[in-house]
């Protein structure tokens, strides 16, 4: 399959683009590297061993995209390209609208008039909101939380009408719960802009001496130890969701909404035990007042991904946080040091 993976030299589009690779499908990375290093591309380039082509451009381009679209071949499009920061979002709604529902309609609008009509969308857990019951379904109803987490459930709805107006249709709806981990590797990670906002990136960066201390965001949850509670995917796991979700559409024509998570809840504690035993250290930390909007407890039940896709994560959260580590140590400023 020749396959175009917008937002390819992120986080996580950037993992799925090497699985892809490696599944034997031929790779086109998309990226405006509004969020992404050049050296992305590079690093994925000699970890493929091959001379992926990159197209630097953004979704919000028709010129650009007609231009990539017109080399011909595409049978389908994984759709990472988004802004992602929840904060941010509720600061500059207009731009994540533009970005994600914009950008996304004008993506949709490129592919119908080249033909390719097979996409896997990249949703999220936020959609859900702060549900009534653990763990998460899909027949969960949809709360979205932050003009962030609409982007998300808007693009959902444009996917069903679309695909209703036209069956030829093929669409994946991935809802990710929380990505982490690196590459194997060591050769590729995420490389967040500024102090991290998420747990895990935050704590590696304390781990490898570029930030002082961990500030855990409330010990007064109703959980066991008092701390929030999250659904840590491997992002090589939820990479080969992706591979999974492209086969299924190889079968069937129509929407598929899936989770993509363990279904198992780990607390901010067990995720700090964790990562001191893999990189040796001791995380200095402190508790502090829970962060604003922050949900209690999120996980997923992934049964119906397992039972219909055939996907099972393999990866732990040791050697999530092993994994982190090898990138964060050998890259304790992430892809700035390949810059430099
Ligand atoms: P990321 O920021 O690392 O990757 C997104 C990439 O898209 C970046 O390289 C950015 O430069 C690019 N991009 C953004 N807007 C673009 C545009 N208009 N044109 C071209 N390229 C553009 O983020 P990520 O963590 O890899 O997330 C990938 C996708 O998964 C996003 O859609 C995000 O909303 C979704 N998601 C992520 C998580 C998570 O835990 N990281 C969870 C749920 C959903
Ligand atoms: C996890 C836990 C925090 C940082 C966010 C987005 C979601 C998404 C993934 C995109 C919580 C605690 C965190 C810190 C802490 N992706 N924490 N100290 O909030 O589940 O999800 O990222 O779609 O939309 O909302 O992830 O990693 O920020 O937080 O104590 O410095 O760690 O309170 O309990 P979250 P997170």
């Amino acid at each position: 399959m020749k396959t175009l993976v917008t937002g390819g030299a992120g986080y996580i589009g950037s993992h799925t683009a090497i699985e892809l690779h490696d599944a034997g499908h031929e790779v086109v990375i998309l990226d405006n590297h509004s969020n992404s290093a050049r050296a992305a591309v590079t690093a994925l380039r000699s970890l493929t061993r091959h001379d992926l082509p990159f197209v630097e451009c953004d979704i919000r381009d028709a010129t650009a995209l007609d231009g990539v679209f017109s080399e011909g071949g595409f049978d389908a499009v994984v759709h990472f390209a988004a802004l992602k920061a929840v904060g941010e979002s509720t600061v500059e709604p207009l731009r994540y609208y533009d970005n994600n529902v914009a950008g996304t309609a004008r993506l949709l609008d490129r592919m119908a008039a080249h033909g390719i009509k097979t996409l896997v969308f990249s949703s999220s857990a936020a959609v859900y909101g702060n549900p009534a019951a653990m763990p998460i379904n899909e027949t969960c109803p949809p709360d979205p939380q932050s003009p962030y987490a609409r982007t998300k459930l808007i693009v959902e709805e444009l996917l069903r009408e679309l695909q209703a107006a036209d069956p030829d249709w093929r669409i994946s709806i991935l809802r990710y719960f929380n990505a982490v981990g690196a590459h194997a590797s060591g050769a590729i990670g995420e490389d967040p802009c500024g102090v991290p906002n998420n747990l895990l990136p935050f704590i590696a960066q304390v781990a490898v001496g570029r930030l002082e201390r961990l500030s855990v965001f409330g010990d007064d949850y109703p959980t066991p130890d008092g701390t929030g509670i999250r659904d840590y995917l491997h992002v090589i796991d939820l990479a080969q969701g992706h591979l999974k979700a492209l086969d299924y559409l190889g079968r069937n024509k129509g929407v598929f909404v899936h989770n993509l998570g363990t279904g198992k809840g780990r607390s901010v504690l067990d995720v700090v035990r964790a990562f001191e035993r893999a990189c040796g250290r001791s995380i200095p930390h402190r508790i502090a007042g829970r962060r604003a909007g922050d949900v209690v407890v999120s996980y997923a039940d992934p049964t119906k991904a397992r039972d219909e896709l055939g996907w099972t994560p393999k990866y732990d959260l040791a050697r999530i946080c092993t994994d982190l580590w090898r990138w964060q140590s050998t890259h304790p400023h992430g892809f700035g040091d390949q810059k430099a």
